[in-house]
């Protein structure tokens, strides 16, 4: 399967009761272990590419042209979608303009009448081409690339407005924040997340901030209709780790163990552990 859109995988995910993750990339071996496991899990997945990390590694026709070929290449027959993360409202043009199957704008620092404005128009732009669009109510705590967000719990009855604009999938802030969770962080409020999907039905609802929540939390917001999952931190922590381990055993010192190749394969092993690991838990394993 060539890359799709993200709606048809997530409206799958909820009927099926578990989850897709969204694991962001930042370069080739992140974006070639991520796909890599997820054919051999069997499983959906959703690429997540930051404003930050589409910069950095040289623009969004750069991206595309290297999952297009990975793809190809790999052999990578499971559902691929790659999909702009927290995108600001010129960004999401610029995405779609380059192929990206699938955006978020992030209008959740707007004035809901803006938000829903915008998002409007972006669904309607994004729709006419079979992109799918995710949609934010209630910023998401912490920071990511930049984006810095309060970390409030959305309204509902605002995430019914912005559902009834027709997108494709919804994030709502629930306590949720990007990166580590503090000591003495509260956790995930499910009332406001069951009070949302009430709101919303069988609308995939979106948990960001994935890195650090338990695993009974993970799994009671899936049966609350969460049905995609990001994951960033948590990939860039057990990389980090198994590159500081490589060189401080002094491999890179031996033989020819300065070759990037060998410098980059344990964090590669880490990402991929990692990222079997979280599709195990989301239950999107053998759902391709
Ligand atoms: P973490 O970095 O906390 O895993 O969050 C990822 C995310 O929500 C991307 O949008």
């Amino acid at each position: 399967m060539a890359l799709v859109s993200a709606t048809e995988m997530l409206n799958k995910a909820v009927a099926g009761h578990y989850a897709v993750g969204q694991f962001n990339i930042n370069n080739l071996e992140w974006t070639k272990a991520i796909l890599e496991t997820a054919q051999e899990c069997n499983s959906p997945v959703i690429l997540g590419v930051s404003e930050g990390a589409g910069k950095y590694m040289g623009g969004y026709d750069v991206i595309m042209g290297m999952v297009n070929g990975l793809i190809k290449d790999q052999n990578i027959t499971v559902p691929v979608a790659v999909h702009l993360d927290h995108g600001s409202y010129d960004h999401c043009y610029k995405c779609m303009e380059a192929g990206f199957p699938s955006v978020m704008f992030d209008g959740s620092h707007y004035s809901i009448e803006e938000n829903i404005e915008k998002t409007k128009e972006i669904v309607a732009a994004a729709h006419a081409k079979g992109i799918s669009v995710e949609a934010e109510v209630g910023s998401i705590g912490g920071e990511e690339d930049g984006v810095v967000g309060m970390g409030e719990c959305a309204d509902p009855a605002q995430c019914k407005m912005i559902a009834d604009l027709g997108i494709d999938f919804l994030a709502a802030g629930i306590g949720n924040i990007h990166g580590k969770y503090p000591e003495g962080w509260k956790g995930l409020q499910f009332d406001v997340l069951a009070n949302i999907q009430k709101e919303t039905g069988t609308l995939p609802l979106v948990l960001h901030g994935g890195t650090g929540i338990p695993d009974d939390m993970i799994k009671e917001a899936i049966s609350l209709g969460v049905a995609k999952i990001n994951v960033n931190t948590e990939c860039q922590l057990v990389f980090a780790e198994a590159t500081r381990k490589y060189i401080e055993e002094g491999k890179d010192l031996v033989g020819k163990g300065f070759d990037p190749r060998k410098v980059l394969a344990p964090g590669y092993a880490a990402i991929k552990a990692k990222v079997k690991e979280k599709m195990e838990l989301f239950g999107s394993v053998g759902q391709a």
